[in-house]
Parts: structure tokens; C-alpha cells; sequence
């Protein structure tokens, strides 16, 4: 993948203030170090961290932990919380389509709602595949196509498209059927599991509208490319928070705190023996 691609996505990442959109989601990290089995003394790596929301929970299980992102700007903020939790984490800037480890290097590699956004799904498979050694854990979280993260970033491509035409979209890594596509070759006793995240948002619809449009870079992303077209732009922003209150699971309650399911799927997997090499560039 071209690094201008690269490029534009760190800039993407790194607009707004990811890590306020990251506490919504912190349960889930947690949830996936569980899933995986995360031990005392084992080395495990989180791939696309962010502000490092399963790479903490691993580390505070025990874990040697090494957790890495596309967008470096990211890590100021996670090497604070990892201070707070008084754990240890190795940040490393990296895409997750070309890992800088050697193969078998990790007992359990993770990933929440993170590689999903990596643009070449087969490579950055590959390269899970590739670093996690045999009879290790591969655990992903990813949006599900069909839930609210899939809904929302159909909405975000309707109003304006990203601009690289050609890859699937991250939540096709929402899908069995791709997931097993991709890493089923490398792995035995995959699983696959819808599992949900219940957001009691401690603000109206209308303030988790002004939390992605002040803090989430897709949806800055998208008003930036409708900016020259007030039209457009007051569409999406109507759209945005018609499907916010539409998604809110008690419109009848109390109108300041919204209610939200978040359905993701919990991949897990044990990397098989087979060997994997390093994708090609
Ligand atoms: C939705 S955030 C998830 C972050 C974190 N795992 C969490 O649970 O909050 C997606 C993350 O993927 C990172 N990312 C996007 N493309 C990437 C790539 N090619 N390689 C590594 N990280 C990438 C972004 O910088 C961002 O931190």
C-alpha cells in the first residue's frame, strides 16, 4: 500500500481527539484480553493500539506487552494512562500491513476495532498470522457490518466516499466469512462470536453528535471533504445525528443520557503451524 495512503490515514487518526472517542469503547479491550487468555509472563502484542485500550488490560495481567499504531500522536495519551495503571508498555509506531518483528515473536496478538482499519486486509493478515508464533492466540474485536459501527460507517461513505476506491470496507472484518478468508488458511479453531458493548453515554444524542464532529477523525474526514458545499455538509450533519437519535435504544428516557449497543465480533484463533512469510512489498 503507498505511503501517501499511509500518510492520509495517520493525519485522519490523528485529527480531532481520538482519545475521547476511545473511553466509549475501553470495555471492549478488556473484554478481548480476557477472551484471549492473556497470562502473567506472556508476550503479547496489540495491534493498533490507539490510546491503548487492550494493551493496558493485557499489561495488568501480566503480560509483556508491546503495542503499536500508525499514529504516534496516540501515545502521549496512552503512555499517561499506562502510568496511571502502573504498568509497562513498549509504543512503537508501526502499520500493522508490515509488523518490524520476526516471525513467532508473540504468544497472543491483539487486536480491538484497529487492524480492521488497515487498508490491504490480506496483508495485514498475513502479518498477524506471521508474528503470532504456532499454538498462539490471535484475538480480534471488529465493528460487524450489520450493527451500529457498520451502520455508521455506511453512513460516513454515503455522504462522501472515501477516496481510495478499491479496498473493502474495515467492517468487512465484521464478516466470518471474510475473517475466516483471510486467516482461516493459517489457523485452527477459529471462532467467531457476535458480543455487544452497552454505552449508557452520559450525554443526549445530540452531545455524542458533537463528540464525533469535534473528536472523531472519519467524521472530520467527511466534513472536510464536504466543507466547499454547505448543502451537502448540513445533510450529513442531519444524517449523523438522525441515526445517533435513531440508534438511541431509550428515546423516551431521560433525554440527557443516550443509550447505545455497539455489536462487534470477537475473533479468536490459535496460529497453526503452517508456515507464513512475510507478504511482499
Ligand atoms: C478505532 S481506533 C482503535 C484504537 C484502539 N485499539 C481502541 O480500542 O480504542 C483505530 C486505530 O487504528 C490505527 N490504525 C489505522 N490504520 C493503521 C495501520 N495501517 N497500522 C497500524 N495502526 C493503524 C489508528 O491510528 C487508530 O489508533
Amino acid at each position: 500500500m503507498n505511503d501517501d495512503r499511509k500518510d492520509q490515514d495517520r493525519r485522519l487518526w490523528a485529527s480531532g481527539s481520538y482519545p475521547r472517542i476511545a473511553r466509549l469503547v475501553e470495555p471492549m479491550g478488556c473484554d478481548l484480553v480476557e477472551l484471549a487468555g492473556v497470562r502473567p509472563g506472556m508476550r503479547v502484542l496489540d495491534v493498533a493500539t490507539g490510546t491503548g485500550n487492550a494493551a493496558i488490560p493485557a499489561a495488568l495481567a501480566g503480560a509483556v506487552v508491546t503495542a503499536v499504531d500508525l499514529t504516534p500522536e496516540m501515545f502521549a495519551v496512552a503512555r499517561s494512562r499506562a502510568d496511571a495503571a502502573g504498568v509497562q508498555v513498549d509504543w512503537v509506531e508501526a502499520d500493522a500491513e508490515d509488523l518490524p518483528y520476526d516471525d513467532d515473536s508473540f504468544d497472543v496478538v491483539l487486536s480491538a476495532i484497529g487492524v480492521m482499519f488497515a487498508p490491504d486486509h490480506d496483508r495485514a493478515a498475513s502479518e498477524l498470522v506471521r508474528v503470532c508464533r504456532p499454538g498462539g492466540t490471535i484475538a480480534l474485536a471488529n465493528w460487524t457490518p450489520d450493527g451500529y459501527g457498520g451502520a455508521f460507517f455506511e453512513l460516513l461513505a454515503g455522504h462522501a466516499p472515501p477516496p481510495h476506491s478499491g479496498t473493502l470496507p474495515p467492517t468487512a472484518w465484521g464478516d466470518p466469512e471474510h475473517v475466516t478468508e483471510l486467516l482461516g488458511g493459517h489457523v485452527d479453531a477459529l471462532s467467531c462470536r457476535r458480543r455487544v458493548l452497552d454505552l449508557d453515554f452520559t450525554g443526549s444524542p445530540e452531545e455524542l453528535f458533537e463528540t464525533y464532529r469535534s473528536s472523531f477523525g472519519p467524521v472530520l474526514a467527511v466534513r472536510a471533504r464536504l466543507a466547499d458545499d454547505p448543502a451537502r455538509l448540513a445533510a450529513f450533519d442531519r444524517d449523523l445525528l438522525g441515526f445517533l437519535r435513531h440508534e438511541n435504544l431509550d428515546p423516551d428516557g431521560d433525554p440527557s443520557q443516550g443509550r447505545y449497543r455497539f455489536e462487534y465480533l470477537a475473533v479468536t484463533a490459535t496460529r497453526s503451524d503452517r508456515a507464513v512469510s512475510r507478504p511482499s512489498r
